[in-house]
């Protein structure tokens, strides 16, 4: 078993939902862990006390029940005369995603945290509890697994959570040539950057559209906007993410939904060594950004309800000069950018 930094250990991808627990804290807010995958390969069916053994009332800091519906003002910021609205993000452990949790845990969402590495959802789940008084519940799981999503949705189910707004951020990239790459860690690729935030979306934005209202954020890149050789299927993924939000944001139009798509440029985070692309010459020669302020950006256009959402000047640019480009240019553009 390959156990990376984090925390995280890497093993045969698997399918169980092996416990749930509930781990109180300090008295600021109860936080909830449900492990739906570890990485040892091991298949252990929901053991016993799955269910029973949890207490399925989250709690918010002034000790509330914070599971009763969310609400959202009108700008889909929580409402400090109701409940606290929920969010839930994945790729919550790190990067983009965590800086998305910090930033609507300031303006006072409770979060659903998802990703594979525990420790690092447990630190921030302790740090939003402390510092912001939000409540959270903490989800493992690996979304390269075909039934992560629906294992996902029925977990926050099982725990009485309406979602009032999704952040489909969780996203690897891969950098070298199409035919040295590895098929596995394609498809991987492919599930949890298309597939699982397909997945994720038509649940929960389902229940919203009943609802009548709800935000979905989903992360794509500056990397949407044209093919990229070397980093192939990484480019192909974040221009499905992009086509799929804006017409799924045209075809929400009238039921209160709103899908965003942030598409941000090279940004400081795991990425790169994700993508093993710190050679790549694109990071030299475009700025690169910090994650909270990406996030930032992001969140307030979630909540302003805005289609797609660029960060940074240069990256807007970038991306509204590609149409003065003969689109044939394009990729030998990018690829000398990413040689
Ligand atoms: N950084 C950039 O330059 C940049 C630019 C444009 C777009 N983006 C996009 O921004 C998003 C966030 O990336 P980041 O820059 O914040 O990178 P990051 O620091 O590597 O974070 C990626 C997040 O995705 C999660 N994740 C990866 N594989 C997963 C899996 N199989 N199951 C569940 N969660 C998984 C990771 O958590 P675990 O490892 O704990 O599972 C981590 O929380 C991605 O969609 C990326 O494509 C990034």
């Amino acid at each position: 078993m390959d156990v990376r930094p984090g925390g995280r250990e890497r093993g045969p991808i698997f399918a169980a939902t092996r416990d749930l627990r509930t781990r109180p804290t300090d008295g600021s807010g109860a936080r909830h862990v449900a492990q739906l995958w570890e990485g040892d390969g091991s298949m252990s069916g929901r053991e016993g006390e799955g269910t029973e053994g949890v207490n399925a009332e989250v709690r918010g800091p002034d000790g509330q029940n914070a599971l009763s519906p969310g609400s959202m003002d009108r700008n889909g910021a929580g409402s400090r005369a109701g409940p606290a609205p929920w969010a839930l993000v994945t790729g919550a452990s790190g990067g983009i995603g965590a800086a998305i949790v910090r930033s609507l845990a300031r303006r006072g969402w409770n979060g659903v945290l998802v990703a594979r590495t525990r420790d690092r959802l447990e630190g921030l789940a302790q740090e939003l509890e402390r510092d912001h008084g939000v409540a959270t519940h903490v989800v493992v799981s690996d979304l390269s697994r075909q039934e992560a999503p629906g294992e996902v949705s029925e977990e926050v189910a099982r725990q009485g959570i309406e979602v009032d707004a999704l952040v489909n951020n969780a996203g690897f990239g891969d950098f070298g040539p199409y035919l040295d790459r590895d098929d596995g860690r394609e498809q991987d690729m492919i599930q949890v950057n298309v597939s699982a935030l397909t997945r994720l979306t038509r649940h929960f934005a389902a229940q919203m559209a009943t609802r009548g209202r709800g935000r979905i954020l989903n992360v794509a890149s500056t990397a949407a906007f044209q093919p990229g050789p070397l980093m192939t299927v990484y480019y192909a993924t974040k221009a499905y993410v992009l086509a799929f939000s804006e017409a799924l944001r045209h075809e929400l139009a009238d039921t209160g939904v709103t899908v965003t798509t942030l598409c941000p440029g090279p940004t400081r985070s795991g990425f790169q060594s994700q993508a093993e692309m710190e050679g790549s010459r694109l990071l030299r020669l475009l700025p690169v950004s910090e994650a909270p302020s990406v996030a930032e950006f992001g969140v307030k256009a979630m909540l302003a309800g805005r289609g797609v959402a660029v960060p940074g000047l240069l990256n807007r640019l970038g991306v509204v000069s590609l149409r003065f480009v003969p689109r044939a240019w394009w990729p030998a553009l990018v690829r000398k950018a990413q040689e």
